[in-house]
């Protein structure tokens, strides 16, 4: 077998065996095979694709190029959850609770952000003293004794995808089907829970902005997870505007409290209980979905949830009494007309925070974890001219880059006359 024949398969059309790829995945991580040609079959692989069985066998492949999670030793059906990521996406730190409140073990490693606000890693970190690198061993013993447990990622799950996300980001192959599914499917699968709930986001502040693509996306990767032998399920959710009214790290947590105390916004609550149902039916606490939904708003409403995320906090070594750090500065941005929101484009929203240091430009850039936006306006309310549409909220550090964020968020408003169209949050579940 040679590399480039395997190349000229793809580029041909043709659909490959397990043998070829398994020979160009393996000799791609081992050094065998370079970039040179790794760049020309991914390439390849836009323009012609892979059908179901090639891109579950890829993804197997990508699975085992690295280090794998074994999550045998906890009792129970540990059920992960995954987000293609949008602007103001608190839902683990609402749902991990939730759904261990409900009796399903929740062993969640979670990542750093890059670009709009930090990940889960970073918004835990905004808890004064809350650990988030935590030996492998205390992990499992912490989910065993109270069902719970957030950690940091490590970095030796997948070399494979490593290797083939940095090229794919300088040589235009990101924008894949079969290649998106397969790198986001085998990190998930290292990471070694029973069953995966993927949160699959839309709209102006996704990662995947069309509808139909973003929905292509989750059937394939409910088949990767399903045909590899872990039940999977997807939720689509819009993320035309930001998820609740927190945009940054504290500020985000701080809603995620008051939901899990019962008075967060509306769409988030909604997502979390909705994935929360399929989180809790894949766990088997519930024989349908929808019981799962009714569970899940029990551990809500009776504080279950919020006691459950107390408990975490405290065995990871952090502390709520003294409240999360405090950004030292806020800043009113102003409506320039009245009328109704019409339309906010979350990116943009997104982009001002990390202007304001909530998020991180490059990898290496510091992060601000008082930084950030608490939007007062959202889709379909009315605004009078110069009331204001957000609130910024930043330090010293970043005073420089205020005007620049306030500019980026009014214009990220569409305010006009008459009603605005509403998307639904929760557009469609695939379901195994
Ligand atoms: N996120 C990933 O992990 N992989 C991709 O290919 C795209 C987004």
């Amino acid at each position: 077998m040679r590399a480039c024949d395997i190349i000229a398969r793809k580029r041909d059309g043709f659909a490959h065996s397990r043998d070829e790829l398994a020979y160009f995945i393996n000799g791609y991580v081992k050094g065998d095979i370079g970039d040179e040609q790794m760049a020309a079959w991914l390439m390849a692989v836009y323009f012609q694709g892979m059908n179901e069985e090639e891109t579950i066998i890829l993804t197997d492949l990508m699975l085992h190029s690295g280090e794998m999670i074994d999550l045998s030793g906890i009792d129970g059906i540990v059920v992960d959850k995954h987000s293609t990521g949008g602007v103001g996406d608190k839902t683990t730190l609402v749902l991990a609770p939730l759904v261990a409140a409900a009796g399903v073990p929740v062993a969640k490693l979670s990542g750093r952000g890059l670009g709009f606000t930090g990940g889960t890693i970073d918004k835990l970190e905004a808890i004064p003293g809350f650990q988030t690198s935590i030996p492998t061993e205390r992990f499992l013993q912490q989910v065993n004794r109270i069902g719970i447990a957030v950690a940091g990622q490590t970095s030796s799950l997948v070399l494979a995808d490593k290797k083939m996300y940095a090229l794919r980001d300088i040589t235009a192959t990101v924008e894949s089907i079969p290649l998106i599914a397969s790198s986001i499917m085998s990190k998930k699968l290292a990471s070694g829970a029973n069953s995966i709930v993927l949160d699959v986001k839309f709209g102006s502040g996704a990662f995947m902005q069309e509808k139909e693509r973003a929905e292509l996306l989750a059937q394939t990767m409910v088949k990767i997870g399903n045909g590899l032998g872990r039940r999977t399920s997807a939720v689509l959710s819009s993320m035309e505007e930001p998820l609740g009214y927190a945009v940054g790290n504290s500020l985000e947590v701080q809603e995620a409290i008051d939901t899990l105390q019962g008075h967060g916004p509306a769409d988030l609550q909604e997502l979390c209980l909705t994935l929360g149902g399929q989180m809790i039916y894949l766990g088997g606490k519930t024989s349908t979905a929808e019981d799962g939904y009714v569970l899940a708003k029990e551990m809500l409403e009776s504080g279950r949830a919020y006691e459950k995320l107390l408990e975490l906090i405290h065995a990871q070594g952090g502390s709520l009494e003294n409240g999360m750090v405090q950004a030292q500065h806020q800043y009113a941005v102003k409506a320039p007309v009245s009328g109704v929101v019409q339309k906010i484009r979350a990116r943009d929203i997104g982009h001002a925070s990390m202007l304001l240091g909530a998020g991180r430009e490059t990898k290496a850039s510091a992060i601000d974890l008082s930084a950030g936006i608490l939007v007062q306006k959202k889709t379909g309310d009315t605004v009078q001219a110069g009331e204001p549409l957000a609130v910024l909220y930043y330090n010293d550090a970043f005073a420089h880059r205020v005007e620049e964020a306030a500019r980026e968020l009014q214009q990220s408003y569409i305010i006009g006359d008459g009603a605005a169209h509403m998307e639904p949050l929760i557009w469609k579940v695939i379901s195994e």
